[in-house]
């Protein structure tokens, strides 16, 4: 495909690599509409539309995307990337709440990172057909797809992008539609900040080959060749450094 005429849906854009993506892309393709419940004001562009929008709302995310593909800028790439990390074990006997991985977390959990992709992914590949726009949908996955001990809820949501990946692609390739996952390890970003410990992050630098965190940069990347790589689809594409966990 060819960058400079891409129209992207981008979800999660206030984030932190939602953020970098945003300021990546903005000046390399046509138009981005950038989807998150919160607002960063810093991204700012006269090629790009900010939806306010809560990704789990089925209805509503039916509604906006119809709405995105009545205008002139019908997108061609939707970037799953709005995510939420939660770190629970299943059991912990010495938890003053509960010794039990609280049923709330994981509903929560997965309503973000894998029902919001089935609510903008559905209606965006539906208008897709329905206005034979050949394009590509990235999941935005992680290493946690393989399984991270203390992250059931997040490993599994991220598992399961994968395997949709692999599904869309088999459904959609008659359409001319790819489907994707990238896979990034830990990124340095604020979130990987918050999310682990620093004794966390050095054990998990020690086993990957390249010995160090990756940059959001890094990401961009891997996204920028998914959409360009018309023969690319149905594959995870590891961005990690050679983590192994
Ligand atoms: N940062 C990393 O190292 C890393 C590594 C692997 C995978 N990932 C994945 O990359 C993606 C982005 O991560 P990040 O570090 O930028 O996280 P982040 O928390 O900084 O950003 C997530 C964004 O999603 C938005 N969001 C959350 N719930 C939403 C909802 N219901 N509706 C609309 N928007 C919602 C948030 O407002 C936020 O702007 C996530 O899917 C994450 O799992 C990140």
């Amino acid at each position: 495909m060819n960058l400079s005429e891409s129209i992207i849906i981008l979800t999660g854009s206030s984030g932190n690599l939602g953020n970098s993506m945003f300021t990546y892309f903005q000046d390399k393709v046509k138009f981005i509409y950038q989807l998150d419940i919160n607002e960063n004001k810093s991204n700012q562009s006269n090629n790009s539309e900010f939806i306010k929008c809560d990704l789990t709302d089925y209805d509503n995310i039916s509604k906006i995307v119809d709405e995105v593909y009545s205008k002139e800028n019908k997108p061609s790439v939707l970037i799953n990337n709005a995510g939420y990390i939660h770190n629970e074990l299943i059991v912990n006997l010495t938890s003053k709440e509960s010794p039990v991985h609280s049923l709330e977390n994981w509903k929560k959990t997965i309503d973000i990172n894998l029902n919001s992709v089935f609510n903008i992914s559905s209606n965006v590949i539906f208008n897709m057909v329905k206005n034979r726009i050949k394009g590509v949908i990235i999941n935005i996955s992680s290493i946690a797809s393989s399984g991270i001990a203390g992250q059931s809820a997040y490993s599994a949501s991220k598992a399961a992008l994968n395997a949709l990946s692999s599904v869309w692609s088999k459904e959609l390739g008659m359409f001319g539609i790819r489907c994707n996952s990238v896979s990034p390890g830990f990124i340095d970003t604020e979130s990987t900040r918050t999310s682990l410990s620093e004794s966390k992050l050095n054990s998990y630098k020690k086993n990957t080959s390249l010995g160090k965190l990756g940059n959001p940069e890094n990401i961009c990347e891997g996204i920028k060749f998914i959409i360009e790589n018309n023969y690319y689809t149905g594959s995870v594409l590891n961005i990690d450094g050679g983590l192994k966990l």
